[in-house]
Order: structure tokens, then sequence, then C-alpha cells
């Protein structure tokens, strides 16, 4: 049996050691954390609805009639009333045909390789992927592929060369580390040409982009068929939890009788379904929120050109900043915090060598003035930990 501990003692030693905080406060701008009061940059809570007291009443109310538990998976008796209305609601606002409920989006995306990817098929993957779409293309007997970030010309030399039944191209809709858009039409347009089936896993841009919060997808104008699996999250702009594939009747009943994290787990408890129903609605109509969380972002990004950091191009809640190496990420994010201002830092292996970085998050339900102080402590601890060692 190998031993443990020294490989989590070189982790610590390259500062690369990950821990976790208590949160006692509901999630939200301020939260208190670990007993201490702090700013959030960093959560996924693009609409400000995980603390929304209607759906966390719709919950409440859900879970008198329906209890606590499914107590089943989908396919024995788990599967209740208000998961398949939201199935429903879900296929209605992505304009599918059906869509099915898994209950995180790892496993929805993991569920979409299990059940599309045969001995002999082919995985095609964004080298930026997240890990769950990562993970979901390594099928035993299944070839596998990383092409250059957003490069459709080289996902296209690719899967020319490659000759296999099932060509399964997947991509982030919003890149969860950098927040630049994938160039779906671009994509989508290769994909027809190779006769490749394309996944976009919209986990950060639905409810976010596009009319209605429809997403990526629907904000490049692509139908169905052009993007043929699409995967959203509901634990992010949704503020509740799960995740789902949207298609047509045909992948949907695939996933059914083949994705392995569909079939051997037990259901969301359908009192969490019913909230997310609630909070479809509101998202549905909350244009008020993403046009504040534009100006947040508008914001930002006018008060970082100062800063001695390199943004990325992005135009969503994920504004990374890159300033280089593992230690000043890490330095400058515990100045933060030191001042109440929680930045995640994220570091390689996460991102590539080189490249670690303070991954601020917007949400519509920040202040402009907790922006403000972000950009001005920033402008402080990035000049105090200099030796900019970006390189790109
Ligand atoms: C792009 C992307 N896909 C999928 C997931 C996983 O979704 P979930 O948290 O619901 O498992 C995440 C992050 O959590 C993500 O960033």
């Amino acid at each position: 049996m190998r031993d443990l501990k020294p490989a989590l003692d070189k982790r610590r030693e390259d500062r690369l050691y990950r821990a976790r905080r208590v949160a006692e406060s509901a999630q939200g701008p301020e939260m208190v954390l670990d007993g201490e009061r702090v700013i959030t940059f960093c959560s996924n809570n693009y609409l400000g609805l995980a603390g929304d007291e209607r759906i966390a009443n719709a919950l409440a109310e859900a879970a008198r009639q329906w209890g606590a538990g499914s107590g089943a998976a989908h396919l024995v008796n788990g599967h209740a009333r208000p998961h398949h209305e939201l199935e429903d609601a879900l296929a209605a606002f992505t304009g599918r045909e059906r869509a099915l409920l898994f209950s995180t989006g790892y496993m929805a995306n993991l569920g979409v390789g299990t059940a599309l990817l045969a001995r002999g098929d082919c995985a095609f993957e964004d080298r930026l992927n997240h890990a769950s779409l990562i993970d979901a293309g390594y099928r035993p007997h299944v070839g596998f592929q990383r092409y250059r970030h957003n490069d459709a010309a080289d996902l296209d030399r690719r899967l020319a060369r490659v000759e296999s039944e099932e060509k399964l191209v997947l991509t982030d809709g919003v890149f969860s580390m950098d927040g630049d858009i994938a160039p779906l039409r671009d994509l989508a347009g290769v994909c027809g040409r190779h006769d490749a089936r394309l996944a976009v896993d919209d986990a950060h841009g639905i409810g976010v982009l596009g009319e209605g919060g429809r997403g990526s997808v629907a904000a490049a104008g692509l139908s169905a068929a052009e993007v043929p699996v699409l995967v959203g999250t509901l634990g992010k702009a949704f503020g509740t939890a799960g995740a789902f594939v949207a298609g047509d009747n045909d992948l949907i009943e695939t996933l059914i009788q083949s994705a392995r994290t569909y079939i051997y787990t037990t259901a969301t408890p359908p009192a969490v379904a019913a909230a997310t129903l609630e909070s479809l609605r509101i998202v549905e109509a909350a244009d008020d929120r993403r046009a504040r969380l534009t100006g947040l972002i508008d914001r930002f990004r006018a008060g970082i050109a100062e800063l001695d950091a390199e943004p990325i191009d992005s135009r969503t809640p994920i504004q990374p900043l890159i300033v280089g190496s593992a230690e000043r990420a890490l330095a400058v994010s515990e100045a933060l915090l030191a001042e109440g201002l929680l930045v995640t830092a994220i570091r390689p292996p996460t991102v590539p060598p080189n490249t670690a970085r303070l991954r601020v998050t917007l949400s519509a339900a920040h202040e402009e003035a907790h922006v403000d102080r972000l950009l001005e402590a920033l402008q402080r601890h990035l000049a105090g930990h200099a030796g900019s060692s970006v390189t790109l």
C-alpha cells in the first residue's frame, strides 16, 4: 500500500494544497467564512439567486409535500412529478425536444461520454475544457484528441484525419477558468462538414447570456441540429443544484438507457426540482439582473486596465487576472483575504504553468461599492507583490 503522506507534504511544499472554508451564512456577496466577514468574488451565483427567498420558499414548500429525499434512482421509483415538469420546462426553455435531469453537471458530462462513445469512436476536446468534459471523453478504447483552445481550424484538421463512426466534439460554452466564449458558430460549421456531433457544456452561460438567459448557444443563434447535445447546470446562475442535458428524443432515450451516471445514482430530491422550476421562472424574466451584471462587469473591466496583471478578454462574469507564478497569485489572494476580500487563486495544474491567476467572478447581487473596493485593493497588492512574472 502506498504511503499517502509524502504526496500530501509535497503538495503543501509546492503551495498547491487545497483546503476548505466553512460558510456560516448563506451564499451571497457578503458572507461569514471561518468566522470572518468577507466580500466574495469567487462564486458562480451569477444572478444572485442562491440565497433568493422565493426559491428557498419553493424548496421548503415542496419538501413538506415530497419529503427530503427521492429515495431511489430515476429508473426505479425516484422520478417524481417535479422532476418531470422541470424536464419539460427546460426542454421548452432551450428549444429542444426533451431534457433530462442529472444530479450534477459533472455527472451530466460523464453521462454523455458513457452513453455516446463506444469502442473505436473518438472524442475531440478543447484544450481548456472543464475537467468533467475531459473525463467524459476518456473512455476505454476510444480515441482522444485535444484541439487548440477555441481553434476551429485545428479541430477541422483533426476531424479530417480521423475515421470513426462517432466523432464527439466537446466544448465549454463559456470557459470556466478564462471566462471567454467558444466560437460556437465556427465549431458547429466544422462539425457539420465532418458529420461530428457537437456537445456544448453551457454551465457558465445558461441563465446569463442570450435572450431570457438561454445561454451561449442561443446567443450564437444555433439550432438543435447544429448543437445536438446541450448541457446546462443548475447550481450556478439558477442558484439551486443539479444539471440537465437537452436534445432530441433519441439522444435523451439513449442517455436514459445507457448513461451510467444517470442510471446508477439516486435522483435529486424532488423538492430541489420544484425549487428549480421557480428559479427557471425567475431566470427567464431576469433581464434586470443580467443588465446589472453587465454593468458590474463593465465597471470592473474599466478599472483593471491600470493593474499590474494580464486581463483576459472576457465579457462574462468570469474575469480572471493572470499574475504569473503560483506564489504571486497566492500572496495577492492572501493579502486580499486579510482585508476581507475573497478571490480565489487558481494555480497549475488547473491552469498552464506561469499563468496562475486571480479568478474574479461577479454576481448581480454585488454592489458597485464591492467592485470599487476590490479594484482599489488589487491596485495596492499587485504593486506590493510585483516582480511581474507574467509571460504568456
Ligand atoms: C464548465 C463546467 N461544467 C461542469 C461543471 C460541473 O457542474 P456541477 O458543479 O453541477 O457538477 C462545472 C463546475 O462546477 C463547470 O465549470
